[in-house]
């Protein structure tokens, strides 16, 4: 155990998504024996299971782990974080709590568009940033040229620069080492105890969790504190720290990193980047985070009404452990009473309704994504759409403006053509293109979000063989010529398969969307009529053929007219059903269509 503050050393460690952040923790883990050898497995911190199958890193994950050198013992404090650009925030808020930064890269790979992000962001905190080049076991690692894209964006010395596999653990012990040197330590304070919230959890029987990181004084079991945002006195029923299970210990002090047990059941009162005062102390809040913006929207409903509650306590409890994500309350006719959520991007999207379906068991319709829209109406005055279901008509609207982003294209040379095809298709305009490192190219363009929700980065990553890689940001606001398409089954409109579409593009989009849902929607006991509707007239139609159901499977023998009875008798019914059959669209179908897959 360390002693004092003094041998405390808190980092993270920033890559671009894959670049091996957790296999590189793997490594610390089993240097510092945290876990058992027996015990250790691939992608340790990675613990939700969606992360393990997925192999990405989604959720932020503290480590405590000792370390040994020349006879003094450090704390080191890890907190490892996701790469995509979709859970940046939880990079941010893990920025905060830290002294210094490992910046990794892989060798085959160079620098990608999220190390950039990622490394402005480590940069403006004022961070120690240590760079190291990662797979250089790999028979594809191009180290010197890595070597030239850090100098470049880091503006360093090539003598800081250090190299590791973290696959065979090369190199991994004499980085910690250089962690303990570089990185200072956390500064000392004398006074009563304050600390920085940065992020959340639940537990049935122990209410709200907070995981923070101590700024000054100490904390321990009894302790009266105030979390300062919410509001909210409580007595300390345990304070612990990660290793990386949750492990009680008796006090947490100035510098460290770990947990505080609230015994609150309210799951409200989790605002990351509160301060969590002691109720004794004058010291003033700390600065906090910088509220996230959702930059794309979805509607999000009970499959039966009856859930709404539950849902609701849900959604709550998972924003305590995702606090990018928002939602708030709304009404949609057919579909009832559901929820307007918020979400940095289609990724996020899809793990979050995953983790409502598997971790809450949730049953969900959720309706087709989209970005907000200000729309001036003939009415008068501007309303905001977050839901294409609620879109005005067009004959009602004056003008419509959507969210621009910012992005940020690394990619090899040989690929800018399809680069800037994509671009131009998509309506971008192109910024400029600057060298980057020998053989790459920086494109920066801006463009609607509304083109970056749809297929565009998958579309991206085919077009370069997956070799360009992007970071964005929305940026401003502009005109935009969209329209609203909606899609009817058996002349029902199905609120959650609305969309707006580019109006150039609304003949294709409507087109596209009847013939994918003829594919996905499974036959049923009648005719389904799918059609897509725009302008006011139907654009595309399609229909989905009867199942046959084998009413006489358990006659025997040749009594045909037993068999004819039957097959009269499902006639009628047949017909009933395409009067009254209200088609059912299973939650795969929803998600099958929110995710664009062609
Ligand atoms: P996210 O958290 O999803 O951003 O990914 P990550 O940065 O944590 O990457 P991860 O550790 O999952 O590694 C990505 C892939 O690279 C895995 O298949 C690893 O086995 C592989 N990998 C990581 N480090 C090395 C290395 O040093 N050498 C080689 N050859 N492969 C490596």
């Amino acid at each position: 155990m360390a002693e004092n503050q003094k041998n405390i050393r808190n980092f993270c460690i920033i890559a671009h998504i894959d670049h091996g952040k957790s296999t590189l923790a793997d490594r610390f883990l089993e240097l510092t024996a945290t876990i058992e050898k027996r015990k250790m497995r691939e992608q340790f911190l990675d613990q939700m299971d969606l992360e393990r199958e997925r192999g990405i890193t989604i959720k932020m994950q503290p480590v405590r782990m000792n370390y040994q050198v020349s006879a003094v013992n450090y704390q080191m404090n890890l907190i490892d974080t996701p790469g995509h650009v979709d859970f940046s925030y939880e990079v941010s808020r893990s920025l905060k709590a830290v002294e210094g930064a490992v910046l990794l890269v892989d060798a085959t790979q160079g620098v990608q568009a999220q190390t950039v992000t990622n490394l402005e962001m480590a940069k403006a905190l004022g961070l120690v940033i240590i760079p190291v080049i990662n797979k250089i076991d790999s028979i594809n690692a191009r180290v010197s040229e890595t070597r030239k894209e850090i100098i470049e964006v880091l503006h360093c010395d090539e003598k800081e620069i250090l190299e590791i596999s973290a696959k065979t653990g090369e190199g991994v012990s004499a980085l910690l080492e250089e962690i303990i040197k570089r990185i200072p330590s956390p500064p000392a304070s004398e006074e009563s105890f304050r600390a920085l919230v940065f992020d959340f959890d639940y537990s049935l029987h122990r209410g709200v969790i907070l995981y923070i990181r101590a700024t000054d004084g100490e904390i321990k079991k009894g302790d009266s504190v105030f979390l300062r945002q919410a509001g909210v006195n409580f007595q300390v029923a345990e304070t612990g720290i990660f290793m990386p299970e949750k492990k009680p210990v008796e006090r947490l002090k100035n510098g460290e990193i770990g947990y505080v047990v609230t015994n609150i059941k309210e799951a409200n009162i989790g605002r990351v980047g509160d301060t969590l005062l002691s109720k004794f102390g004058s010291l003033p809040a700390l600065e906090g985070y910088k509220q996230p913006f959702p930059v794309v929207w979805a509607s999000v409903f009970p499959e039966s009404q009856d859930s709404f509650e539950s849902l609701k306590q849900a959604l709550s409890r998972l924003k305590l452990s995702d606090s990018a994500f928002a939602f708030s309350e709304e009404e949609s006719g057919l579909l009832g009473r559901g929820f307007r959520c918020g979400f940095l991007g289609l990724l996020h999207l899809e793990i979050v309704v995953e983790r409502l379906r598997r971790d809450f068991g949730q049953q969900l319709v959720t309706a087709s994504p989209s970005v907000v829209y200000r729309v001036e109406t003939k009415k008068g005055g501007t309303v905001e759409i977050y839901s294409p279901a609620l879109f005005p008509e067009h004959h009602e609207i004056i003008k419509i403006f959507e969210p621009w982003a910012a992005i940020s294209i690394i990619t090899p040379n040989e690929f800018l053509n399809e680069v800037m095809q994509i671009l131009n298709r998509r309506d971008a305009v192109i910024g400029y293109t600057e060298d980057f490192g020998s053989s790459r190219l920086l494109v920066k363009a801006e463009m609607p979000l509304r083109e970056m929700m749809d297929n565009f980065f998958e579309e991206m990553k085919s077009a370069t063989s997956g070799y360009a890689s992007f970071g964005y940001e929305v940026v401003s606001e502009k005109e935009a010529d969209v329209v609203r398409m909606d899609v009817l089954l058996n002349d029902e409109i199905i609120p959650a398969f609305s969309r707006i579409v580019k109006r150039s593009r609304v003949q294709s989009e409507a087109q596209k969307i009847a013939k994918k849902l003829k594919e996905v929607l499974p036959r049923q006991l009648f005719v389904i009529k799918i059609q897509a509707r725009a302008l006011g007239r139907i654009l595309a139609a399609e229909s989905i053929t009867a199942l046959k159901k084998n009413v006489t499977a358990h006659l025997y023998g040749g009594d045909r007219t037993r068999k004819m009875k039957l097959w009269q008798k499902q006639k009628k019914g047949k017909k009933r059903l395409k009067e009254f059959g209200k088609v059912s669209v299973p939650h795969e179908v929803f998600l099958k269509m929110i995710k664009n897959e062609n």
